[in-house]
């Protein structure tokens, strides 16, 4: 048991458990982009992790960019304004996009990606997420593959933080509520 483990209340999936659901998502995905030169796009840093599996899981020719966003206000009442602090390097006219990222959380960062690369003329953009928590969400947008639909929890792991910590953590977990409440 490492230290980090310690401060996890429960685990919801294992490591086994993730690959074994990346691997239906990348069939999935193989069957709907093959022959379509898609181009994933990352969303960092939470699916830096999901992303290096799941382009491996889907053995389609495609290219792979990454983009880093930041929002604005505080994390509970987000105004939903999205600040791109690193683009992608390519120009996307008349690509098919498909955007990894860990969580779908209000919708807001994935609602404004969606339309900035339409904007920017990508032919489509599809969403693919690990983590769907629908329980939360302030915005009207629907991921295209879901890997898990979960409880409104604090997890943490397989690239999702705390603090940018417990990212390297190889499952998913909720952290214990003592972790945080000092805050
Ligand atoms: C998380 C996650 C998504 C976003 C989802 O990123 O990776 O990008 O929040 O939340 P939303 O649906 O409410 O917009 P975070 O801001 O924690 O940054 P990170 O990816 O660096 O962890």
């Amino acid at each position: 048991m490492s230290m980090m483990d310690q401060d996890i209340l429960k685990v919801l999936y294992t490591q086994e458990e993730i690959a074994a659901r990346v691997k239906e998502l990348g069939d999935q995905m193989y069957k709907d982009f093959e022959g379509k030169d898609p181009l994933f796009v990352s969303v960092l840093r939470g699916a830096f992790i999901f992303m290096a599996d799941i382009v491996r899981a889907c053995q389609v020719k495609s290219d792979v960019e990454f983009i880093a966003v930041s929002s604005y206000g505080n994390a509970t009442t987000s105004s939903g304004a999205v600040q791109i602090t690193h683009d992608i390097q390519q120009d996307i006219s008349g690509r098919n996009l498909v955007v990894i990222e860990d969580i779908l959380d209000s919708g807001n960062t994935l609602s404004f990606l969606k339309q900035y690369f339409l904007t920017k003329g990508a032919a489509s953009v599809a969403i693919c997420t690990l983590l769907d928590k629908p329980s939360r969400r302030t915005k009207v947008i629907t991921a295209d593959y879901i890997g898990f639909t979960v409880p409104d929890e604090f997890v943490v792991g397989y690239g999702l933080d705390y603090a940018q910590k417990y990212r390297n953590l190889p499952y998913i977990g909720v952290l214990k509520p003592e972790v945080y409440s000092g805050e």
